[in-house]
């Protein structure tokens, strides 16, 4: 086992969306120090094409390793599908993205190798989930679905009630009964898995990407724990300051982040 390791977890996302994934990294590992930039300037990236994506995902990759990284979690699922290979050919640290360890918590949760996958236009566009899946369960049966409108949803806070289960049910209500796995491919669905399961019913597993690449992040780290003890720094840094983002970034980080700086990327 390595000795204690210096350097931060900086973690970027188009948005405010990514804080699922910081909420589940604190969660597990409450001694790092992490960073976190979100690209509120430029979000939505899951109606951009891959080449707009790439480029905005290499501008907030070079700010945040200006702050000391041990890894980079790219906490995006479309930044992931088009960025992560060029990122990790790139950068002098490891990048973890949020499709594999997502796909892989699938492979271990189907029994009958039919799943769904869910995401932004672009991430489902791209394929990533589907070879990912392909890769972790041989002959698996995926069905690929964008849902566009469930991010604004979620942003808006509309995560319970009728609304969410009609948009839920236009989207996925075919699929009940013929998929026993769903991957919730984008940072907001885990805020929407309460709709998702009343539509699809309780047979159906949901992956959260979040979790599952929280303990990507924890494996990566093994035996390298976070140097010095008291209470590890949490750097929070956004691209632009929306109107009510407190209250928006409170719903996936479930707290109010601590002081946040504007930043030009
Ligand atoms: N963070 C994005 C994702 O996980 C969703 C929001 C966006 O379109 O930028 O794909």
């Amino acid at each position: 086992m390595q000795g204690a390791t210096m350097g931060k977890i900086g973690v970027f996302d188009s948005g405010v969306g990514g804080l699922t994934v910081l909420h589940a990294l604190h969660r597990r590992l409450p001694a790092e120090p992490t960073v976190y930039l979100g690209d509120t300037a430029r979000v939505p990236y899951g109606t951009k094409s891959p080449d707009t994506v790439i480029r905005y995902s290499r501008t907030n990759a070079r700010f945040l390793l200006q702050h000391d990284l041990r890894l980079l979690v790219v906490a995006c699922n479309t930044a992931t599908a088009h960025a992560l290979e060029a990122l990790q050919a790139e950068l002098p640290v490891p990048v973890i993205g949020v499709v594999e360890p997502g796909a892989r918590a699938a492979a271990a949760l189907t029994r009958t190798r039919r799943i769904g996958v869910i995401g932004t236009a672009g991430t489902i566009a791209s394929g990533a989930y589907q070879r990912a899946l392909a890769q972790a369960i041989p002959g698996a049966e995926v069905v690929a679905r964008a849902c566009p409108l469930l991010v604004p949803l979620a942003e808006e806070g509309w995560t319970e009630g009728e609304v969410p289960r009609l948009v839920v049910e236009r989207y996925l209500g075919d699929l009940r009964g013929s998929i026993d796995t769903l991957v919730l491919g984008c940072t907001h669905y885990p805020l929407l898995k309460e709709a998702i399961a009343d539509v699809l019913g309780p047979q159906v597993a949901l992956v959260d990407s979040a979790e599952a690449t929280a303990a990507a992040v924890e494996d990566a780290l093994r035996g390298r724990p976070a140097a010095g003890g008291g209470t590890p720094t949490r750097r929070y840094f956004v691209t632009d300051v929306p109107a009510r983002f407190p209250e928006i970034a409170a719903r996936f980080l479930g707290h109010v982040p601590e002081a946040v700086e504007q930043v030009d990327v």
